[in-house]
């Protein structure tokens, strides 16, 4: 008798198959990920790092690693090549959530203050909301955006100024707009602060050129592997040399056990994908596609936050132009078109999260399926229908 997981499995294959994916943070890996992260390195217990890795580790704490010491300097050295950097890079950690982790705890006490971009106007759960160890371990304060929903560099300076941070944080989970780094890093420098860069949303555009690198800026920088970069779920830490031996003692033993060495293994893969020219014309069709299908919404009458987007998301914010209307409404009625959303709070939400006035459209998953500008309009005219027949 057939295992019940694979029939599960087969259902969820057939649902990414049929489905209008359109989460920002997802994506579409290749055959070749799936092969590396479904292979027999999930049998290896390796905690530790390679032993020729010169940050004081003292090698890995069992044997038979000489397989996995070889895959996970090459993992290193193809994700420098990947970002044109010489940073230290630990390609451990098991999610963004754990990079985040461990790069607080690398630099920070507990008690020590974070400056970051609040929930509620597009940063993640672990830049120091109350319900995420971030908030609990570390004292929060955050940035906004404008009235227009670009970053407020005024509010940043500020608020930098009267708290004072260990560190200031840059990135965001739905943020359509570029980000200053540059700016980030001068507040950051002006206070005495560590500047950390949280790239998981747009590490795939900036290792393609199409966003500024913050590379050079930043003393630390996570990402995940999933989203815009196309690897395994899974997350990364680069960093300036004199804080490699921080960055890989705050992974292991701080926050982490043993290495997935088969998610190393996809990593790798997809960082040999991300260094080919057709990573570059992958990238650029999605940010070409991003903006195609929002121009439509435009043209259709929505409100989009800041007007438009950079990158390979935007935002629809229903307040003014369907007030009756949330993004829980909007998810729930394109999910049973096969249409697959989130919705997402808007600068200034006046409805909780589990409700929200918008939703967050990304195209990097359905552009991996091979979607150019006149999909993504056409997706904007469908999406359009569904909304327009919601009885609210
Ligand atoms: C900016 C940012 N950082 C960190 C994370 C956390 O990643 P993970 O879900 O792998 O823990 C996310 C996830 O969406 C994110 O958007």
């Amino acid at each position: 008798m057939e295992s019940r997981v694979f029939e599960l499995i087969r259902e969820e294959e057939q649902r990414q198959k049929e489905n209008i994916e359109l989460i920002a943070s997802e994506n579409f890996v290749s055959e070749n990920v799936l092969k590396a992260v479904g292979s027999c390195l999930t049998n290896k217990y390796a905690e530790g790092y390679p032993a020729e890795r010169a940050t004081g580790s003292k090698g890995r704490y069992y044997g038979g690693c000489g397989v996995v010491d070889k895959l996970e300097e090459y993992a290193c050295d193809k994700w420098r090549e990947v970002f044109g950097t010489d940073y230290h890079v630990n390609v451990q950690p098991h999610s963004g959530s754990s990079a985040n982790l461990a790069a607080y705890m690398s630099v920070l006490s507990v008690g020590d203050t974070v400056l970051a971009m609040s929930l509620d106007n597009g940063g993640h759960l672990t830049h120091g909301s109350s319900v995420n160890f971030s908030g609990k371990l570390f004292k929060t304060a955050f940035y906004g955006v404008t009235e227009d929903g670009y970053i407020d560099y005024d509010d940043l300076k500020k608020k930098a100024e009267e708290y004072r941070p260990k560190l200031i944080l840059a990135g965001a989970s739905a943020y359509p707009r570029i980000i200053d780094f540059e700016k980030f890093y001068e507040v950051a420098k002006s206070v005495g602060a560590y500047f950390m860069v949280d790239m998981a949303h747009i590490a795939g555009l900036i290792a393609a050129g199409v966003h500024p690198s913050p590379f050079g800026l930043a003393d630390i920088i996570t990402t995940t592997t999933h989203k815009t970069l196309r690897g395994p779920r899974g997350g990364m830490i680069f960093c300036k040399k004199e804080l490699a031996k921080k960055v890989d003692g705050a992974v292991f033993p701080c926050c982490q056990g043993g290495p997935l060495e088969h998610v190393i293994a996809g990593k790798a893969v997809a960082a040999e994908e991300a260094c080919s020219p057709e990573f570059k014309e992958y990238i650029k069709q999605v940010v070409k596609n991003t903006a195609a299908c929002c121009q439509r919404f435009k043209e259709l009458g929505y409100e989009i936050v800041t007007g438009g987007t950079d990158n390979h998301l935007f935002l629809i914010d229903f307040t003014e132009t369907h007030p009756n209307l949330t993004g829980k409404a909007v998810q729930d009625a394109l999910d049973k078109e096969h249409i697959t959303l989130n919705k997402n709070c808007v600068p200034g939400e006046k409805r909780k999260p589990s409700e929200t006035s918008g939703v967050r459209i990304g195209l990097a998953a359905m552009t991996t399926k091979g979607w150019t500008e006149k999909d993504a309009i056409a997706c904007a005219d469908r999406i359009n229908g569904i909304i327009s027949a919601i009885k609210c």
